[in-house]
């Protein structure tokens, strides 16, 4: 995949800075604009009533405590992007969300309308069967052996039936041609684009509501990052998914996305709408390249 990557790439955000900034600048820089977020803060971005609340989440590796202490609040086919500096927890957010490391203290639920479950202790596979959540990994997730079509049935893993696998996975071929041209070959030969779309899609055959989505655009050239973010536009939009996402890319990610969190060290620094964390001179500076 190393033929997609750019190398051009300095520095945060889009990649435009002249100036590189070290990560501890960064840190140091987006600490000093850290706010005290209130939940009502974050209840105002919320379209509806919250669809996923993570509260006061104290979770990390082994003993080790990465996050401490974080709220999210995002509703049904809404979008939220989580940026900031390297190590400052994004990914650690998808993993606790999914299951995927320990959590200390606090809860993460999901549902509306007084429906909601608590779904802190799940594994991860309950995750996906029970509460809907789908995790895409960040890149190279996908058996490079086995063909497409065999990659997309291992996202039905899950499913009672092979049959249902398979069917769920003909509707990821009618929806997606791309893919369903290249069936049968193995996925080693896809472009990076179509694997990211692969890595997509087989999150689909379990037709999941959440979608949790560590760095779409890592390691694309740009247009097949244009490609992967209509993708993920047209699950939201169309499709009624709820996305979470994390982004490098955070002109991107926040272009995208409805609601955007700025994080540092384990903590939520800034929370806006997309929009306004876009037009926010210290974001700008930090993250979006000047
Ligand atoms: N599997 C792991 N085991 C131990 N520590 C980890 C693991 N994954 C990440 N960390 C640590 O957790 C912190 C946050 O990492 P991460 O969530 O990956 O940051 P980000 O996605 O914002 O770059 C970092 O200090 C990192 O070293
Ligand atoms: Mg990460």
């Amino acid at each position: 995949m190393s033929d997609d990557r750019e190398s051009t790439t300095r520095g945060y955000g889009a990649g435009e800075v002249d100036s590189v900034i070290s990560v501890e600048e960064v840190v140091r820089q987006t600490a000093a604009i850290a706010e005290e977020i209130s939940l009502e803060q974050l209840d105002a971005l919320v379209e509806g009533e919250p669809y996923i609340a993570l509260n006061d989440l104290v979770a990390g590796y082994g003993q080790m405590h990465i996050l401490h202490g974080i709220n999210l609040r995002l509703g049904r086919k809404q979008s939220l992007c989580l940026i900031g500096p390297n190590g400052a927890g994004k990914s650690t957010v998808l993993h606790a969300i999914f299951g995927f490391n320990n959590i200390f203290s606090g809860s993460i639920l999901i549902g509306e309308d007084g429906e909601q479950t608590d779904v802190t202790a799940l594994s991860p596979s309950e995750k996906l069967e029970k509460a809907g959540i789908a995790y895409i990994l960040q890149d190279k997730s996908i058996f490079p052996g086995m063909t497409v079509e065999e990659n997309l049935w291992m996202g039905g893993f899950l499913k009672n039936q092979p049959a249902e696998a398979r069917a769920a996975a003909e509707s990821v071929f009618d929806k997606y041609p791309r893919l369903a041209a290249r069936r049968r070959h193995q996925a080693k030969v896809l472009s990076g684009g179509e694997r990211r779309l692969l890595e997509i899609s087989r999150a689909l055959v379990m037709n999941p509501e959440l979608l949790l989505v560590d760095e779409p655009s890592i390691g694309l050239e740009p247009r097949f990052i244009d490609m992967v973010f209509e993708i993920l536009y047209d699950l939201q939009h169309n499709e009624g998914k709820t996305i979470i996402m994390v982004e490098q890319n955070a002109k991107k990610g926040l272009e995208f996305a409805d609601i955007g969190y700025v994080m540092v060290s384990g903590k939520i620094a800034v929370a806006g709408k997309g929009s306004e964390l876009l037009e926010n001179p210290k974001v700008g500076e930090l993250f979006l390249g000047g």
